[in-house]
């Protein structure tokens, strides 16, 4: 199992794995435009964390960091239906997490999290109540009706992954 994140760069296999992962999405979302999720996998100024298994990917999380604001927005996150409740959305959380600090800079994550989602972000560590300061976010990320407006604080110094000897 790999854990690798990459954003549209013309590299074939990463072309590749974000095609793979945007079915995912696709599939796994069927609430969201299909042109809506390939805009946004396909955005050079998003990102995503994907999980490599026996090279194909199976599951992901495409975000967009606000360095400047050191904030970043989680757009989609899905595992492949027959890899679901393995651990995998967990393990693929943190290392978002670990990435986005100490690769992005950022501190806090924010989403809109679908109603039967809400309790998978709650476990990994997301609240409803929202401490940033309204300036740093407003205005930089869409208004988006339906699901639960949710916030993660990235901590300073936990080790969210076991990093390689
Ligand atoms: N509601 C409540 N708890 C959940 C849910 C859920 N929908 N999904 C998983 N959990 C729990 C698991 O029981 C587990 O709990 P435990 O640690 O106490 O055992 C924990 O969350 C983590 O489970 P994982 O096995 O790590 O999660 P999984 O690999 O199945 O991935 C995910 C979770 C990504 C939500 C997956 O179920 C999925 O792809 N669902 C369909 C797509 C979806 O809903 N995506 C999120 C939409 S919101 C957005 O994209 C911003």
């Amino acid at each position: 199992l790999k854990f690798l994140c990459y954003s549209n760069d013309g590299v074939d296999q990463h072309m590749i794995w974000l095609i793979g992962l945007k079915n995912i999405f696709a599939r796994q979302l069927p609430n969201m435009p299909k042109e809506y999720i390939v805009r946004l996998v396909m955005d050079r100024s998003h990102k995503s964390m994907m999980i490599i298994k026996n090279s194909q990917v199976v599951g992901g999380i495409t975000y967009r960091p606000y360095v400047s604001q050191r904030f970043g927005e989680i757009a989609f996150l899905a595992i492949t239906a027959d890899e679901q409740v393995k651990g995998y959305g967990t393990r693929l959380m943190n290392h978002l997490k670990q990435h986005a600090r100490d690769d992005d800079g950022l501190t806090h994550f924010l989403t809109y999290a679908d109603n039967n989602a809400v309790g998978y972000f709650f476990k990994q560590g997301f609240t409803k109540e929202i401490t940033m300061e309204k300036d740093r976010w407003q205005g930089y990320i869409k208004d988006y009706d339906g699901g639960t407006f949710m916030e993660c604080q990235l901590d300073s110094k936990l080790p969210y992954i076991d990093l390689p000897a």
